[in-house]
């Protein structure tokens, strides 16, 4: 078959489509595998029935029924989704938003794909813009969204090391490049893959760093603020004329209803719009159906409030305990657990690569995923890159805390080598 450079680039081997086939693999293969390595969020029961009540009743009443699934929806998303988003946003943090600031795709990964190449890749004049991550590690789903090569650029952390084998990393502004070859700045807050939650002060320092330099500054919150809000410290929302921030349903507990939300200005909103109408045609209505009253009433923000982040955060204060359990005296890391659903662990020096840990491991009967894919834009051989793993805890406990062990295992078996 002859493919174009789009065919070769986009259905060829790349790290994400490798890593995620392996998984799968692993998984068919062994499924008694212990799974921590997916972004699947866990089951709330509670938050369970709150979807499943909502579902009754739309499958109750035939018009809501066919407006679930026999009608296209406008490619901008559901009008009125989109209102009572904007309506929630400016009552609880007075920013300045309207129905006309809102599009909704199908997942947040779709929109990342269309912002990001409509920010950077090969510009009008010829010229080259890439998408600056501040800070990267940084969410391996980016990496190969690129309609060209080169799309990202990224800025090694300030790494600042905690009590209690305990690290955090900063956005170093001092060695952060940005110019004419950056089209946007983008990081996501809770991080995945690390927990991160930058810093109020960080989020607003980059926001006008990306004013002055007069491109957007896109806040990926696809665990953040407000809702799903898998953060446990008292981060505030962030967002601003020249943010722009994307939102999903997915981590509420709905991956599979891929409903992803893009918060911006009208200007950037029409234009996605356009795009997604090439795309995609229409957004799913499956989304805006189940969460609307929960938009309307304000309920999505008491479950992430009162059921979705104290989950979570139990999740990884056990976690941690088991670790710390286990790992004892081996030189370990963790990256200060603020939010989303991952933990982020740090091998100083470990004699293997995080690569070659991820085989030993799924040979073990554990699935993490390797570090090393989650710099995109860090080019250099960054001994760091090979010295982590990222472990979700969202699954049973039972299995997070026999992985822990198995992790332990073959963390002390590497460095008595
Ligand atoms: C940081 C981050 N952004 C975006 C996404 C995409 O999520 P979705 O397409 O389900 O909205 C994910 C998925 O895991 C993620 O972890």
């Amino acid at each position: 078959m002859k493919l174009s450079k789009f065919g070769e680039n986009f259905s060829g081997p790349s790290g994400i489509v490798e890593l995620m086939d392996d998984l799968g693999s692993a998984l068919n293969e062994n499924p008694e595998m212990l799974f921590m390595g997916g972004g699947n969020p866990g089951r709330i029961p509670d938050v369970e029935q709150v979807f499943k009540a909502r579902l009754e009743q739309v499958l109750a009443d035939p018009d809501q029924l066919h407006s679930l699934m026999g009608v296209y929806q406008s490619p901008q998303g559901d009008r009125g989704f989109r209102e009572q988003i904007a309506g929630l946003l400016k009552q609880q943090f007075g920013w300045n938003l309207s129905a006309r600031n809102i599009a909704v795709s199908n997942g947040s990964q779709s929109a990342f794909f269309v912002l990001y190449n409509m920010f950077a890749g090969d510009m009008p004049d010829g010229s080259h813009r890439s998408i600056h991550l501040p800070l990267a590690p940084e969410y391996i789903g980016y990496r190969d969204i690129g309609l060209t090569d080169n799309l990202f650029t990224a800025t090694r952390p300030e790494i600042e090391l905690l009590e209690d084998n305990l690290f955090k990393y900063h956005v170093d502004f001092s060695r952060l490049n940005i110019g004419q070859q950056t089209g946007a700045l983008c990081v996501s807050r809770p991080t995945n893959p690390t927990g991160n939650v930058l810093t109020d002060s960080e989020i607003e320092h980059l926001d006008s760093i990306a004013v002055q330099q007069d491109i957007p500054f896109i806040l990926d919150g696809a665990y953040g603020l407000p809702f799903p809000g898998i953060i446990f410290n008292d981060a505030k929302p962030h967002w601003s004329a020249n943010t722009i921030l994307v939102l999903s349903l997915s981590k509420l507990g709905l991956p599979g209803v891929r409903t992803g939300i893009i918060v911006a200005s009208e200007e950037i909103i029409q234009a996605y719009t356009r795009v997604n109408t090439i795309v995609s045609l229409a957004c799913g209505n499956l989304g805006p159906a189940l969460a609307t009253e929960l938009v309307a009433s304000g309920e999505i923000l008491d479950l992430s409030r009162e059921k979705i982040a104290p989950f979570y955060r139990q999740r990884a204060e056990q976690t941690l305990v088991w670790l710390r359990r286990a790992l004892g005296d081996l030189p370990y890391r963790i990256h200060r657990p603020e939010g989303a659903i991952f933990l982020w662990l740090w091998f100083e020096g470990l004699p293997i690569t995080s690569q070659e840990l991820y085989e030993r491991l799924k040979a073990r009967g554990v699935l993490v995923v390797p570090g090393q894919n989650f710099f995109p834009g860090i080019t250099d051989n960054w001994r760091h890159k090979q010295e982590c793993i990222r472990v979700s805890y969202a699954q049973d406990a039972a299995v997070v805390e026999a992985g822990v062990k198995i992790i332990a295992e073959e963390v002390a078996r590497a460095y008595a080598e």
